[in-house]
């Protein structure tokens, strides 16, 4: 079949104007009816079914190295925001923009460091951090979800797992959050755009913040997965010096600009649904079952791009080599095909959401992240008595990729003292 182009530019207008974050779902459910679109007669593509989403994910030709676009692109997105691809950018791409096999050999050093028993391990740690974290609310006498708890819990996460001193911590947020903002589609960041000039400072700096953690770690190894990847790369295992520093920005900003969304959008949920909460307050195990809805109704990343390195047949659309193919992970999750009265949300369901992408790029972060909410709802539902939202809908922050809510003030009648 040949492509359809009904609509296309409309569409992808809407996505990125500012007064659909609030709630894009509608938009999704008019993308998703309108089927496959090709933006006008350029070489990109949108898709927000569940079908054509899954199928372009296992897709073997679906690439995710930008060198092969039919629109030039630099080796990752902060590249081509950079100016010229990246005039000034040190640091190569990585695994999240390379294939195989440079991709298998990476992913599989970072998966052997990042082991199961290796996250089941944190929980102490992280429920202490959750703890820690009401308690300074509770002094405070005000909660804002998002920057009490959901942003700082992963972010102190990632940072002991990677070996940062916590000093450093602010620095990483900074750059964190300026590099999070260039993984939205490029015309969105036109208006609220951080300037080139600062994306090359925060990337360079980032860059050269872990050249010299690495440095400190090669002469007094710890036991953290930054010590396990020095180690990695001296064993001679494949690991480039170079690709160890894109590993660990990696890990950082996926580390943590998208499991704050995941706490504050689960925490939304259950204040909209409290009938939930109360359940959730005596039964510590729904937290699963809440985590796996919210992943799909209000998932924390909304879109991932692909390029197709050879054409792509899909039942409503050919994709062509070079088309840049955006996946609506977010709409394919609300599919009517796939989930019935796909508005509600319904922790009984079963799982079959893309929140987490699939096939070879699935998020390797996933038990962290799963691990992290369900410790942030439990401390939440035992401690915050009566909590009730201040604002609802809350302000969105400007990010189309990682939308999620910039605050989330709750007011409550008291804190009670961790158990
Ligand atoms: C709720 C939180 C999270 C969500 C929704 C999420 C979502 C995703 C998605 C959709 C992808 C696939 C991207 C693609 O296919 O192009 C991905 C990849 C990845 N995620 Fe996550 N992520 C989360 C948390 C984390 C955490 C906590 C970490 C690490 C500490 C992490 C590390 C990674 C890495 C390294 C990849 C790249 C995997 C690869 O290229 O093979 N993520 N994530």
């Amino acid at each position: 079949m040949t492509s359809t182009a009904s609509n296309g530019p409309g569409f992808f207008g809407e996505l990125l104007d500012p007064a659909h974050r609030v709630d894009p779902y509608p938009l999704y459910e008019r993308m998703r009816a309108a089927g496959p679109v090709r933006l006008g007669s350029m070489p990109v593509v949108v898709l927000s079914s569940h079908a054509d989403c899954t199928a372009v994910l296992r897709h073997r030709d679906a690439a995710v190295d930008r060198s092969h676009a039919a629109i030039p692109m630099g080796p990752t997105p902060v590249h081509d925001l950079a100016g010229e691809f990246g005039a000034g950018l040190t640091g190569i791409a990585p695994m999240l923009f390379r294939d195989a096999p440079d991709h298998t050999r990476l992913r599989r050093l970072v998966a052997a460091a990042f082991t199961p028993a290796r996250v089941r391990g944190l929980e102490p740690r992280i429920t202490a951090l959750a703890d820690a974290a009401l308690d300074r609310a509770g002094a405070r006498g005000a909660l804002d979800i998002v920057a009490d708890l959901a942003y700082p819990l992963p972010v102190t996460v990632i940072c002991e797992l990677l070996g940062v001193p916590p000093v450093d911590e602010p620095r990483i947020r900074e750059w964190s959050g300026l590099l999070a903002r260039t993984l939205d589609p490029i015309a969105a960041v036109g208006a609220g755009r951080p300037d080139p000039a600062e994306l090359v400072r925060a990337s360079n700096e980032l860059h050269g913040y872990f050249e010299q953690l690495t440095r400190y770690r090669r002469t007094r190894p710890g036991t953290d997965l930054l010590s396990e990847l020095i180690a990695a790369e001296a064993s001679g295992a494949a690991l480039t010096h170079d690709e160890l520093i894109a590993t660990c920005g990696l890990l950082l900003i996926a580390g943590h600009e998208t499991t704050v969304n995941l706490i504050s959008n689960t925490v939304l949920a259950l204040l909209r649904q409290r009938h939930h909460l109360a359940i959730l307050r005596g039964a510590r195990a729904f937290a699963g079952a809440v985590i796996e809805e919210s992943l799909r109704f209000d998932p924390p990343v909304h879109l991932v791009p692909r390029i197709a390195r050879a054409p792509i047949p899909l039942p409503g659309i050919d994709l062509e080599r070079g088309d840049l193919v955006i996946l609506m992970l977010a709409a394919a999750n609300r599919d009517p095909a796939v989930f019935a009265d796909p508005g509600r949300f319904d922790p009984a369901r079963h799982d079959r959401h893309l929140a987490f992408g699939l096939g070879q790029h699935f998020c390797l972060g996933a038990p962290l992240a799963r691990l992290e909410a369900t410790v942030a709802i439990n401390r939440f539902a035992a401690r915050v008595r009566r909590p009730r939202l201040s604002e609802d809908p809350p302000p969105y922050r400007a990010h189309v990729t990682l939308r999620g809510p910039a605050a989330i003030e709750v007011e409550f009648d008291a804190i009670a003292p961790a158990a």
